[in-house]
């Protein structure tokens, strides 16, 4: 098969380039590095299926170019951060609305098969009930979770109206190996960073938000289960652990497996923050048969064994 990762570079297109490329397809990575990273990708370099390409989703003649002639492809390119969209909303929003449309239009010229489009748990907002199935009220409180509404809804749109095979995934926060520690990072790999070297995590306003996080390994085999279903599935889908912990547990669990004995400081509020996010992935189970398997014990151990190997320094050379 030939497929097309759009934000390979990144932290979770990194994981399904590596996971195509092993399994032998030709992978075609094009990513313009805004929070991606070299160091991500470049142990791929040297696998003849595998194609870097230094580009933006936004230029419609490179991506008519890479576009045409593939069977899949995965779009995860983003401007992800939600604390980055305050500052830039103009970007975040070109990129995941006019971005996400320039891959569907090409997509729908160059007849590719299925679009497995990553959309995300903050289009819902706060929740106003637990646990948030895919009817939940789509009341995202800033410019990114905006943002995702309207790339999700422009693929429902294709789908509806030219009948193309466009699958919606909704993640809830996912966690693991090469994600962002520094900047717009998060949480727990910014957590972790600073409790492997000593200095208290900061947790915004008392704590008590609450998120859910579904292991990285989990969410790759969401992914490949997505590909491989061999119907089109109409509706979005939620990838979500459904168990949920407050900021301060979670900051408590990974000092408590880091061996650290640090206290969290307290610090104001983020603004236009949401309060819980909680995800029910009943359909992801009853069409694709997918649960998480790894527990937040067992990932945070994992991902605090891989930092203490791998992490230090990762992110330097981002600008
Ligand atoms: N990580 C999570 O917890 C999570 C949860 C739900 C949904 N998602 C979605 O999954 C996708 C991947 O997220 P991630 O955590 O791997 O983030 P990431 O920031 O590591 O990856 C996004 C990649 O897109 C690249 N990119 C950004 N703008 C681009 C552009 N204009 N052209 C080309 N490349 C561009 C970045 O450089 C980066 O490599 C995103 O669409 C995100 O919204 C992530």
């Amino acid at each position: 098969m030939r497929i097309l990762i759009t934000g390979g570079a990144g932290f979770v297109g990194s994981h399904l380039c590596e996971r195509y490329v092993k399994e032998g397809h030709t992978v075609l990575c094009v990513d313009n590095f805004l929070s991606g990273s070299l160091d991500n990708i470049k142990h791929l370099l040297d696998y003849h299926n595998f194609k870097l390409v230094k580009g933006d989703i936004r230029d419609k003649e490179l991506m008519g170019s890479l576009i045409n002639g593939v069977d899949v492809i995965f779009h995860l390119a983003a401007q992800i951060h939600v604390d980055r969209s305050y500052i830039e909303p103009e970007l975040t929003w070109d990129i995941n609305v006019h971005g996400t449309q320039n891959i569907l239009e090409l997509a729908r010229f160059y007849d590719v098969k299925r679009i497995i489009v990553s959309s995300s748990s903050e289009v819902y907002g706060t929740a106003l009930y637990v646990p948030m199935d895919e009817k939940h009220p789509l009341n995202a409180p800033h410019p990114y979770g905006a943002s995702k509404i309207a790339m999700d809804r422009m693929c429902a749109a294709y789908q509806k109206t030219y009948g193309m095979d466009v699958v919606i995934m909704r993640p809830f926060n996912i966690f693991g190996a090469r994600q962002r520690d520094i900047g717009y990072g998060a949480v727990i790999s910014l957590f972790t960073r600073r409790v492997l070297n000593g200095i208290p995590p900061i947790i915004y306003g008392d704590g008590s938000q609450r998120r859910e996080y579904t292991y990285i390994d989990d969410i790759v085999r969401a992914y490949d289960l997505v590909l491989k279903y061999p119907d089109l599935v109409h509706e979005p889908v939620n990838f979500a652990t459904g168990v949920d912990y407050s900021i301060k547990e979670l900051a408590e669990m990974i000092i408590e497996i880091s061996g650290s004995k640090l206290k969290p400081i307290y610090t104001n509020k983020r603004m236009a923050e949401v309060d819980r996010l909680c995800g029910d992935a009943t359909r992801a189970e009853q069409i694709y048969g997918w649960y998480p398997e790894i527990g937040i014990q067992e990932g945070l151990k994992r991902f605090i064994d891989w930092y203490r190997v791998y992490g230090f320094e990762r992110w330097l050379d981002i600008r």
